[in-house]
């Protein structure tokens, strides 16, 4: 621990506030954390926190679940401009035509969306939960926003249900081509692949697990003297090689790397505890819409 490190930790307990923080976070944040997790444990430790105030290390859309969830508390995001590319592409008009034009489906929203697109949906779900949530709908029609790969790999998975995707992707994820991981493959033929389904469907067809980032780190640990190509951010790889020193563990690419998950500094943290971040503040049309489709997808698990 470094001194800034013990500087947080010390205001931490003084003013009262519990800390997450996302697996892509850099391991010198994820270290001051009480919690590290995929999207879908975060959201449910926000829920059920009860400190005061609550520090999500992360990107917007994780720290807007927390302050939906959990009203009451004052939420901060330690890096304000830590946003999601994928969750920037879709809006709620966009959202509502689809209704219009599938009237009979149920709208599953990826919690990386805006708050308002979750407001307009009925149902969130992570790459965790989705399967899950999908199968819990009596709609054998669904519409699925923002990401068409975790839509695709669902529709898969549950061959009953009509899944219609929409145009949206994460550009980190579907930015690795078939290639890459074949060459990955290749250059360790003794690896098994774990892929997270926000890669394109050729990808994810090479794959010998495909999970949220909780679900990859298990897979991994599950076999410590394993090999492994991880197909997701390098967040997770970082997370395994320190951990796992009898394994072999491999990057699918040297930069497969979330900018904006990177963004967050320790500097940053100390920031809320300093008043020098402005906390979430939601209209309240907001968060009540996407408190529904958040509470419905954590009361499926
Ligand atoms: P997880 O829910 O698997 O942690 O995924 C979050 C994310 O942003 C993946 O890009
Ligand atoms: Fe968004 Fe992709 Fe970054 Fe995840 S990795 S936060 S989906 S841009």
């Amino acid at each position: 621990m470094n001194e800034l490190q013990k500087k947080i930790l010390a205001l931490k307990k003084e003013r009262d506030c519990l800390i997450l923080a996302h697996y892509y976070q850099p391991l010198g944040v994820q270290d001051i954390a009480d919690a590290v997790g995929d999207s879908f444990a975060l959201a449910k430790r926000a829920q059920s926190a009860s400190q005061r105030g609550i520090i999500m290390c992360g990107v917007r859309f994780m720290a807007e679940s927390a302050k939906i969830l959990n009203p009451g508390k004052t939420v901060w995001l330690p890096a304000e401009d830590a946003g999601c590319p994928m969750a920037d592409t879709i809006v709620p008009a966009d959202v509502l035509a689809l209704k219009k034009q599938y009237p009979e489906a149920a709208v599953v929203c990826y919690v990386n969306s805006t708050a308002a697109v979750k407001a307009v949906s009925d149902v969130c779900c992570t790459s965790s939960s989705a399967e899950a949530v999908v199968r819990s709908l009596p709609n054998r029609q669904i519409l699925f926003v923002p990401d068409k790969n975790l839509g695709a790999y669902i529709a898969k998975q549950l061959p009953d249900k009509e899944v219609i995707l929409y145009d949206g992707c994460c550009p980190i994820h579907d930015g690795v081509s078939l290639q890459q991981a074949e060459a990955a493959k290749r250059a360790h033929p003794e690896a098994k692949l774990l892929v997270h389904p926000e890669c394109r469907k050729e990808v994810v067809a090479l794959a010998d697990y495909v999970g949220s980032t909780a679900g990859i780190l298990e897979t991994a640990r599950k076999d410590p003297a394993g090999s492994f190509i991880i197909g997701t951010e390098n967040g997770v790889t970082d997370i395994l090689v320190r951990e796992l020193p009898l394994s072999h563990i491999y990057a699918l690419k040297p930069d497969f790397i979330c900018p904006d998950m990177k963004k967050t500094t320790l500097e940053d943290v100390l920031a809320c505890f300093e008043g020098r971040r402005t906390p979430i503040e939601l209209p309240q049309a907001e968060l009540d819409g996407a408190r529904k489709s958040l509470e419905r997808m954590i009361a499926v698990q």
